[in-house]
C-alpha cells in the first residue's frame, strides 16, 4: 500500500455537524443532522487561495452555496432528494419586496379547515406520528399552500412547513430509522408554523448575492467544470436520507411511493454481497464496500477538471472490519492524478461487538 500524507487538525472537526449552525440565521431555515457548518467551506478555501467557482455534488440543504453566496463566488449544486434541494434553492434565492408581502397576506389568510387532501407514507400512517390537532393543522396549511401561483412563495412556505415537522410530531430520528414516541412534547403546528416564516421573513434579506445554479439530479453521471469542489457524500453508514427525511418528502409530493423513487438513485452507501472490478487492487478484498466506492470514483471521474476538491467523509466499521473511507478515497483520486492530503478533524470512540474502535472523520484535500 502507499504512503499517504495524514495530518491531524482537530479545530476543523466540530465544524464537520450542523451543531454550530443551530443558530446561524438562514443556514438553520431546516434542520438537516447530516449537513455541515459554513466553517468548513472557510477552511478550504484558505486552503485553496482565490476561487472563482465552487462545486458541490451533494449539496444536502445548502451550506456551500450559500457560505459561496455570502462571500460573492459563484456556485452550482446538486442533490437527488427533494427536501434537500427545496431548503437548498429557498435559503440561497434574493427575495423582493412584492415577494414577502405575499408571504404576509398568506400568514394573514391563514385559516385551520378541515383539510381535504390526503397524506400517505410508505413506513406507517402520519395521522399516527402527531397529536389529531397538529395533524389537521398541517395538512390544512398544506392544502392553503398548493393554491398558490407563485412556486417561489410556494417553496419559501413550503420549507417552513416542512421544518417544523420535528417539533409538532411524535417523530424521533434514530439513526437511520424513524420512531414514533407518543411521550415526546409537541408545539402546536400553527403556532410554530407562524412563528417560523416570521423568521424567515426577517432574515429573507440578510444574504444577497448572486443565486447559486442548482439541480434536482444525482450527480455520480453528471460531469462539472468548477474551479473548486466542496462536498459531503453520503456516509458509507446503511443510512438512506430518503427514509430519515421521508415524512417531509411525502408531505412535499402528497405520494407514498416518492420515498422509494428517491432511495433508488441515491449513493450506495449500503453494504452489498456484490463485488464490482473498479477498485484499487489493495481494496479488493472489501466486496461489501465496492459499489460504494465505484459510484465515488464515478463521482471524482465528474470532476477531474476542478483544480481541488474537498470530501468530508467518516471511516467505518462494518462486520468488524475497519473501512478507510478517507485512505480509500485519496487512493483512488490519486490514481487519477490529485495529490492527496487526508486532514483528520474528529476521532470517534465506538463499541461494537465489546470491541472499542476509533473512528476518524477527516477531510479529504485533493489537488492537481
Ligand atoms: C452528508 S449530506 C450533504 C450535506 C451538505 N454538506 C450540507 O451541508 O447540507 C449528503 C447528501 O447527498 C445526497 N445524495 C445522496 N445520493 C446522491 C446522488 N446520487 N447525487 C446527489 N446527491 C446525493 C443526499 O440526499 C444528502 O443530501
Amino acid at each position: 500500500m502507499r504512503r499517504l500524507r495524514i495530518i491531524y487538525d482537530y479545530n476543523i472537526g466540530k465544524y464537520f455537524t450542523f451543531q454550530p449552525s443551530k443558530k446561524k440565521p438562514v443556514y438553520n431555515w431546516f434542520y438537516y443532522k447530516e449537513a455541515f457548518s459554513p466553517e468548513v467551506v472557510d477552511y478550504c478555501l484558505n486552503l485553496s487561495g482565490g476561487v472563482e467557482s465552487i462545486y458541490d455534488p451533494f449539496m444536502g440543504i445548502g451550506t456551500t452555496l450559500l457560505r459561496a453566496k455570502e462571500l460573492g463566488i459563484y456556485s452550482i449544486g446538486r442533490d437527488v432528494n427533494p427536501v434537500a434541494f427545496l431548503a437548498s434553492y429557498v435559503k440561497t434565492r434574493n427575495y423582493f419586496d412584492d415577494e414577502i408581502e405575499e408571504v404576509k397576506s398568506f400568514l394573514n389568510s391563514l385559516r385551520t379547515e378541515e383539510p381535504s387532501i390526503k397524506w400517505r407514507f410508505e413506513f406507517f400512517p402520519p395521522e399516527r406520528a402527531f397529536p389529531p390537532r397538529n395533524f389537521k393543522e398541517i395538512l390544512s396549511i398544506r392544502e392553503q399552500i398548493e393554491y398558490l401561483k407563485n412556486e417561489k412563495i410556494k417553496n419559501f412556505l413550503l420549507l417552513a412547513l416542512l421544518s417544523v415537522l420535528p417539533m409538532s410530531s411524535y417523530v424521533v430520528k434514530d439513526g437511520g430509522v424513524l420512531k414514533i414516541n407518543k411521550r415526546k412534547r409537541t408545539a402546536k403546528a400553527v403556532d410554530v408554523f407562524k412563528r417560523k416564516v416570521k423568521r424567515m421573513i426577517r432574515e429573507s434579506s440578510l444574504i444577497r448575492g448572486k443565486e447559486p445554479d442548482i439541480y434536482l439530479e444525482s450527480s455520480i453521471n453528471k460531469a462539472e467544470k468548477a474551479d473548486v469542489v466542496i462536498t459531503s457524500p453520503p456516509y458509507l453508514n446503511n443510512v438512506s436520507y430518503a427514509n430519515v427525511y421521508g415524512l417531509e418528502l411525502s408531505l412535499l409530493f402528497l405520494d407514498e411511493s416518492i420515498t422509494k423513487k428517491v432511495r433508488g438513485m441515491e449513493l450506495n452507501s449500503f453494504i452489498k454481497k456484490k463485488t464490482t472490478p473498479q477498485l484499487p487492487d489493495s481494496f479488493t478484498h472489501l466486496p461489501i464496500v465496492s459499489n460504494y466506492f465505484s459510484d465515488m470514483r464515478n463521482v471524482l471521474e465528474n470532476i477531474k477538471a476542478s483544480r481541488a476538491a474537498f470530501f468530508v467523509v467518516g471511516n467505518a466499521i462494518i462486520n468488524n472490519e475497519h473501512i478507510l473511507v478517507d485512505e480509500i478515497l485519496s487512493e483512488i483520486a490519486e490514481d487519477m492524478g490529485f495529490e492527496a492530503t487526508i486532514i483528520v478533524g474528529l476521532v470517534r470512540k465506538t463499541r461494537i461487538n465489546g470491541f472499542l474502535h476509533k473512528v476518524r472523520e477527516s477531510l479529504v484535500y485533493l489537488k492537481k
